[in-house]
């Protein structure tokens, strides 16, 4: 459990300048340069971080393959693979103060979300994939007699992981959990903006009994270590979560290099459709205001979008436009904050420019939407709600990630579903509903990945999150992420 004077203390800890984990020794020496780490609680410069190059992403996939071609990991017995990842997750455990505290100093997601969404789930999802370690059979085909045809389930080699700064621990552990269960090597690259808790975790694997060379970081920019790994020809995969921008890039280095796989989680503009037969009011307007302002937005199944029955619109939306106004703005080291700060100065700059783009579209900025705490230095925004948003306005097509909620009445259950699938995006929608037939049909009807009912933003490791259309291809979490990290082969044994 956190407590405020625990998480006092550990925030006055001073920060060791970062850097890069290859082959199981730390580097900080930065060969693209230093790059600042500015926290957004105040702006300050915490330390600094390591930038890598192309130079650094071939040495780290080396050091991979080295490890994967030689067995230390890959041909370890799958019992002795869980008992180390058993440990890592201890040892996260032990550490989550500590973990919690210093991302939310990087990244600014306030502490209480930060504490069980970081090390809490990585640690819970590092012990899920542990157990995978001895449970993945191969296959025998039922072929005719005479013939036997068996398929192995094979680590594909060297996983290369790029992942996002809003969760750097419980989407590390996403993709590190499955790709070491199943005997691959990884490099992962944190976001240049979210690096240290990472790096600290990535640490602990080692303390837990990793072998050297399995797991290597390259911090650094997207452009000098993220280009790099993505045309890399010593990497035969590579899983993704940030933007749709990135992800393209993504795919075009792989086609240009070695083809390798790329798996991609891009965010979306979810819908969270509210009918006026919802079982409960109050619940529905808690759950809309926690599934766009938690975290300041800054969630890949955020519901974004409000669609709302014209019926019940005008109260519906009052009630969460009062809901918005209550929520605390603050410093996200304290525990009576709310939300906390906004990522870094880019996505506030993000976040305010939508908002003056859906006034000047003729959409209504109903509450907040002001930046706060300006003076102090941090990141920090009013959280915001819009009404009168309609499907040509940018609010409604494209991702913000931010505090900003976009509100859009319909009239029957046929034109709720238009609208929902109404942009590029499908990750995650969800649905308030007493009608069992109806919360039926609109499962059915959504081009989306995860539909929530009677709830918002529902997760557990033992369920696939993943997207259709353009938030992405392939699943984190639960067994269907391990496909991502084998190759399927086949022997014919002729008898
Ligand atoms: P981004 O997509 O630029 O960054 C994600 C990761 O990709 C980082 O590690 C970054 O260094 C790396 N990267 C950047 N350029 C690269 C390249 N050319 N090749 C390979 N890797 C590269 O996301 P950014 O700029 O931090 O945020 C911008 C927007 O992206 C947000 O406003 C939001 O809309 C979206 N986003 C979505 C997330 C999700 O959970 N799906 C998470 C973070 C951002
Ligand atoms: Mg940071």
């Amino acid at each position: 459990m956190l407590d405020q004077s625990q998480i006092n203390s550990l925030r006055q800890a001073s920060v060791a300048p970062a850097g890069h984990l290859i082959d199981g020794t730390p580097d900080t020496a930065g060969v693209g340069g230093q790059i600042p780490v500015i926290s957004p609680i105040d702006g300050s410069v915490l330390t600094t971080l390591a930038d890598g190059d192309a130079a650094l992403v071939e040495r780290a996939a080396a050091a991979a393959r080295t490890a994967f071609e030689d067995g230390r990991w890959s041909k370890m017995a799958p019992a002795a693979r869980k008992a180390v990842l058993h440990r890592w997750a201890d040892l996260v455990q032990t550490h989550a103060s500590e973990l919690a505290v210093l991302g939310v100093r990087d990244n600014g997601t306030e502490i209480g979300m930060a504490f069980r969404a970081e090390p809490g789930s990585a640690a819970a999802t590092l012990r899920y994939y542990a157990e995978v370690c001895d449970k993945i059979y191969g296959e025998i085909a039922p072929t005719p007699d005479g013939i036997l045809g068996m398929i192995h389930k094979e680590p594909v080699g060297v996983v290369g992981a790029i992942i996002p700064w809003n969760f750097p621990l419980m989407i590390g552990a996403w993709k590190l959990g499955p790709a070491l269960a199943c005997g691959n090597s990884v490099v992962i690259k944190p976001a240049e903006s979210a690096s240290l808790s990472l790096l600290r975790m990535c640490e602990l694997a080692h303390e837990a009994g990793l072998p050297a060379g399995v797991l290597n970081v390259v911090t650094g920019r997207g452009t000098s270590v993220g280009e790099a790994m993505a045309i890399s020809k010593n990497i035969d995969v590579i899983v993704f979560t940030g933007s749709g921008a990135v992800g393209r890039r993504i795919m075009e280095n792989a086609a240009r290099s070695n083809l390798k796989r790329t798996y991609l989680e891009l965010g979306g503009k979810s819908a969270n459709i509210v009918f006026a037969d919802m079982p409960d009011f109050d619940a529905a307007v808690a759950g809309a205001v926690s599934a766009i302002f938690r975290n300041s937005g800054q969630v890949c199944v955020a519901g974004s979008r409000l669609l709302v029955e014209a019926s019940i619109h005008d109260e519906f939306v009052a009630a969460v436009c009062a809901g918005a106004a209550r929520l605390r703005v603050g410093d996200p080291l304290d525990l009576s904050s709310d939300i906390g700060a906004v990522h870094n100065a880019d996505q506030l700059d993000k976040n305010l420019a939508a908002l003056s783009r859906a006034a000047e579209e003729g959409a209504q900025v109903q509450q907040g939407g002001a930046r706060l705490h300006e003076t102090g230095g941090g990141f920090y925004m009013e959280p915001a709600v819009v009404t009168g948003v309609k499907p040509s306005h940018d609010l409604f097509r494209n991702e913000v990630f931010g505090p900003v909620l976009a509100v859009t009445p319909f009239h029957d259950e046929s034109e709720a579903i238009r609208l929902a699938n109404a942009n590029d995006y499908g990750l995650a929608g969800g649905v308030w509903t007493n009608d069992l037939g109806r919360a039926h049909r609109m499962i059915a009807g959504m081009k989306t990945g995860v539909v929530t009912v009677n709830s918002y933003g529902a997760v557990d490791v033992t369920a696939p999150l993943g997207g259709v259309r353009q938030s992405g291809n392939g699943h984190d979490k639960s067994l269907h992420a391990i496909d991502k990290y084998i190759d399927l082969k086949t022997a014919w044994i002729q008898l």
